[in-house]
């Protein structure tokens, strides 16, 4: 293994500040621990990402609820959250979570208390923004003019330090108009994330209910682990999955995987159009733009500038 290697990859655009974030403490001999906290913290704290921590869409009773989760690949710690209110960072509630043997996955109220309790930056999550898409969607709903579960992006990230540690962890208010107490992949291990120093890790976003059926983070590594590339494990892992989804339970929900392997190779497969942002030691900090491929691969090309001015003057239109 090139000692030197250090990789970092996360899931959509919106992650990509983070990654720059993530890319520099890395480099400057950071942990893969607090790179990729300090990536999924960036995504948390902006309020125009409609998915993950403030700014999040609300449940049906107009509550952001959040899941979380945080993994060490060096000792397999995991810790996780589901359901919990009012933190600004469920990802570091995670963390500290992964800390303990025991009671390392909180829900719903015994999460927000626990947060509270350890001095976690507590915020009422709920934007005046979020809240009028609530209060517009409910109306869209009673007129029963669309579906009620449109769009949930979690970010989720891995990361590769120099030293061959890795990390990964996930963040997401969930699906928009969920039910209360609703849970998807994000916090689940083998679901939504997965890392093992030894091979590398994966992550996911897209519907947690289908990723779920196919424990595909784990799926992924573990034939990252039989000699897959990141590239190749994802294809095989995802699209024969896909095609076993439709013909077993009749539909197959959207969703998208990301890997990074311990020496810094990185690979994604996804059956939406999906962006991610990656970093390596070979790679400067790129948003790059996936579409399922030819023969159940993947086709990745570079984001056009439109599509970057497009996507901004999206997240930040005015409400109507
Ligand atoms: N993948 C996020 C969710 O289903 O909630």
């Amino acid at each position: 293994m090139n000692e030197t290697a250090w990789g970092v990859i996360a899931t959509w655009r919106m992650a990509h500040d983070g990654v720059k974030k993530a890319s520099q403490l890395l480099q400057a001999n950071g942990t893969a621990g607090d790179a990729v906290e300090a990536l999924i913290k960036t995504v948390e704290a902006y309020p125009y990402y409609k998915s993950v921590g403030y700014g999040g869409l609300p449940n049906e009773n107009g509550e952001v609820e959040m899941d979380a989760a945080f993994m060490d690949g060096d000792t397999l710690a995991q810790g996780a959250v589901a359901g919990i209110h009012e933190v600004l960072h469920a990802v570091s509630v995670a963390r500290a979570l992964s800390h303990d043997h025991y009671n390392s996955f909180l829900v719903g109220q015994g999460a927000t208390q626990y947060a509270q309790l350890n001095g976690f930056e507590m915020r009422n999550m709920l934007t005046d923004r979020a809240k009028k898409r609530w209060e517009k969607r409910r109306a869209e709903l009673a007129d029963a003019k669309i579906k009620p579960y449109d769009g949930h992006d979690t970010v989720g990230a891995i990361t590769l330090a120099p030293t061959g540690s890795m990390a990964a962890a996930t963040s997401t208010s969930g699906l928009f108009m969920k039910r209360p107490g609703r849970v998807g992949d994000s916090p689940l291990s083998g679901s939504g994330f997965y890392v093992d120093s030894d091979i590398g890790g994966a992550a996911a976003t897209g519907l947690g209910e289908d990723i779920m059926k196919g424990c595909l983070s784990y799926e992924i590594v573990r034939r990252m682990g039989e000699g897959r590339t990141p590239q190749e494990a994802c294809d095989e892992a995802v699209y024969p999955f896909i095609e076993k989804l439709k013909r077993r339970y009749g539909k197959a929900g959207e969703f998208s995987l990301i890997a990074l392997d311990r020496a810094g190779n990185w690979g994604v497969a996804t059956n939406v159009e999906f962006t991610f942002s990656v970093a390596t030691a070979s790679q400067k900090p790129v948003i790059l733009m996936a579409n399922p491929g030819p023969n159940q691969t993947t086709t990745i090309t570079p984001v056009t500038q439109a599509w970057l001015d497009a996507y901004e003057k999206r997240i930040k239109a005015p409400i109507k």
